[in-house]
């Protein structure tokens, strides 16, 4: 019971765990905590409280009574986030795709600036959730079928001031977390920065409220144009949910 998980999804500094089926989970120490479950995550405190799916807090010194799946992030918040990039399976992410017409960020869409400096860490796979995407995304019309995700994790840095590249394309949920450092999420009509409509400041435990994305034709989801930008120094952790059910 309660067993916790190390995942590569790590860096210098953060160590990232998973847990599945929690029950009377011990936190200890400060720890950001990610539900990657599709049901609240009761934190047993009084008055009882629960973590969101698709969201995350900081908790301290504390007991999760009941949890599906979550992801423990670690933190020595003394270290500098630059050094994350340091850690194995680190590349910037521009090396990784090569020579190629390179897509934004793990996605088809518009060629990724070759010069900015985002870097990827090892990406691990997180257990699967049942999800009805629609109920999930908070559309109006649920289908009320369960589809099986892969959930993904992996980490992000990128510096100071660093515009990580505005795209909309991508087949899966994803969501993101701030670890370290000052960040936003932003979202704009065009793929020009002059289109900004919102701006989601994220500090250290905070995660976008509510996936970007809408269910589209086929499966495929729909994303507006959006970036992540880093104000200061930041690390923030991806989670990514992949459709797994033949449709
Ligand atoms: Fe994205």
């Amino acid at each position: 019971m309660n067993t916790l998980v190390p995942l590569a999804a790590s860096a210098p500094g953060i160590a990232a765990l998973r847990v599945e089926d929690a029950k009377d989970l011990p936190v200890r120490g400060r720890t950001v905590v990610v539900n990657t479950g599709a049901r609240p995550a009761v934190v047993d405190e009084s008055p009882v409280k629960s973590i969101p799916p698709f969201s995350s807090t900081i908790l301290v010194d504390t007991r999760i009574r009941l949890a599906d799946s979550l992801i423990l992030l670690r933190v020595d918040e003394s270290a500098a986030a630059a050094d994350v990039v340091s850690g194995p399976g680190w590349n910037l992410y521009a090396s990784l795709l090569g020579d190629a017409p390179a897509p934004a960020p793990d996605s088809p869409g518009p060629a990724f600036p070759r010069d900015t400096p985002l870097w990827r860490g090892p990406q691990d796979g997180a257990g699967t959730v049942l999800l009805d995407p629609a109920a999930a995304l908070g559309e109006p019309d649920p289908t009320g079928r369960q589809e099986e995700f892969e959930v993904r994790v992996n980490l992000w840095f990128a510096p100071a001031g660093t515009d990580c590249a505005i795209h909309n394309l991508h087949d899966f949920i994803e969501v993101h977390t701030q670890v370290l450092g000052i960040g936003r999420m932003q979202k704009f009509r065009t793929p020009d920065h002059g289109s900004l409509y919102e701006d989601l400041l994220m500090a250290p435990g905070y995660t976008t409220p509510q996936p970007f994305c809408a269910t589209g034709p086929d499966g495929t989801f729909t994303y507006p144009w959006h970036q992540y930008h880093a104000d200061t120094d930041c690390v923030w952790l991806a989670v990514e949910y992949h459709r797994r059910t033949n449709r």
